[in-house]
């Protein structure tokens, strides 16, 4: 399989598994658990059925929207994603790229293996950086001030990783950061040639935002569990969140909320979005999907902030869905890894590129020409 033969995300994902060795792959696509949360994110979107209007003169439509004060081509934004250049050398620069081709917002995660101040050099687009607290209150605070001065659009703050979720594909894989070539995986990476050269050949990468933690500071290789559960502040609560939120003083989102009551909390903190988002189903299996949550959320706290569906996004109908539910946008985060590990900068952009088109198409065979006409009459619940 090719490039060229990805017609769907799903497609990208087949290629991703062809390409990477099993403990890489495994840490995208896999999630907590049972993986239930991780099948019904997607599933979820099945539920519920959209109604088109016909004859309605769909020449010309317009499908940007205004995120968090920023234009976007697409309802559709990518979510910030851990260590991208163990998926592809080219990393989270190959995301930003053509995120910024496509108008799009790109995310980018306190465990990038490119830094701040490169990626902010890289690109004008529309772009946030993705916050978790630390133990370590010195380094809370030169990662907002490194944002800061790189001119950063948005912080998110992630609520939704107290503690690492179980795991099971990345206990049996031992995947770590840097990647450790384990006895039990070897014939992955020896089968798999242009990924284990391409990391062999090229310089090391290392997690430039954490400073001198992990790995680099220590030497060994580290799970992503073993960070999260030694360096992550347990005791992070609302007053925290609103501490973050005033030393920052930009645009503010809160990205793990899952209930109408915490949605509350994140309007009274003053944030100006919520991601409705359960970590991709990588926390708390059992947790219902962002989209099915979206009605409840809107419920409570439509109109008073904006409100990111991400998770489980692998159509462009979904996006559609997403919208007619309340969500001002959606987001997604396996969408392009997918297509980053198959392919680099041109996987992503294929990628985008079909999902464009997926979300063009299904706008004009619903009748609608612009994102404001997606609205909840447009959509049924089984
Ligand atoms: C993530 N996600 C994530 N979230 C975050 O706040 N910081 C991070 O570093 C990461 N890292 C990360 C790595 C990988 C491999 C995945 C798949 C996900 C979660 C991400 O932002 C988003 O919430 C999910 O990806 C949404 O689910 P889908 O779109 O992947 O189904």
């Amino acid at each position: 399989m090719k490039l060229s033969d990805c017609h769907n995300i799903d497609d990208f994902r087949t290629l991703a598994k062809a390409r990477l060795p099993w403990p890489v792959f495994d840490y995208i696509d896999g999630a907590a658990d049972d993986e239930l949360t991780k099948a019904r994110n997607s599933s979820a979107f099945d539920e519920a059925d959209l109604v088109p209007d016909v004859l309605a003169g769909v020449a010309e439509i317009d499908t940007s929207c205004t995120i968090m004060g920023r234009t976007s081509a697409l309802p559709l934004m990518l979510s910030p994603t851990a260590v991208q250049r163990a998926f592809h050398w080219q990393g989270e620069k190959a995301v930003a790229r053509a995120a910024e081709k496509f108008g799009l917002w790109f995310g980018i995660s306190s465990l990038a293996t490119h830094s701040i101040e490169d990626i902010a050099a890289l690109t004008g687009g529309p772009k946030l950086f993705q916050l978790y607290v630390h133990k370590d209150k010195g380094l809370n605070a030169s990662m907002i001030e490194r944002c800061q001065h790189s001119g950063f659009d948005a912080l998110a703050l992630t609520v939704d990783t107290i503690v690492s979720g179980k795991r099971e594909r990345c206990l049996r894989s031992g995947f770590t950061t840097p990647p450790r070539f384990s006895p039990s995986a070897i014939w992955s990476y020896a089968t798999r040639p242009r990924w284990t050269l391409d990391y062999l050949l090229r310089d090391k990468f290392r997690l430039p935002n954490l400073d001198t933690h992990v790995a680099e500071g220590s030497g060994k290789a580290v799970s992503i569990a073993d960070y999260f559960n030694t360096m992550l502040d347990t005791s992070m609560d609302w007053d925290t969140a609103a501490r973050i939120r005033q030393d920052w003083g930009g645009t503010f989102c809160l990205k793990g909320v899952m209930s109408a009551g915490d949605a509350r909390r994140a309007v009274e903190i003053g944030a100006d979005a919520i991601m409705v988002s359960n970590h991709g189903g990588r926390q708390l299996d059992g947790s219902r999907s962002p989209f099915d949550q979206i009605r409840e959320i809107e419920d409570a706290v439509g109109g008073e902030i904006e409100i990111i569906c991400d998770g489980g996004v692998r159509r462009g109908t979904h996006v559609l869905k997403a919208i007619c539910a309340g969500a001002t946008a959606a987001s997604g985060g396996r969408l392009y890894l997918y297509a980053l590990a198959a392919a680099g900068q041109d996987g992503v952009e294929r990628a985008l590129g079909i999902l464009r088109d997926e979300i063009e198409r299904g706008m004009r065979l619903m009748g609608v020409t612009s994102v404001s006409q997606l609205t909840a009459e447009r959509l049924r619940w089984r």
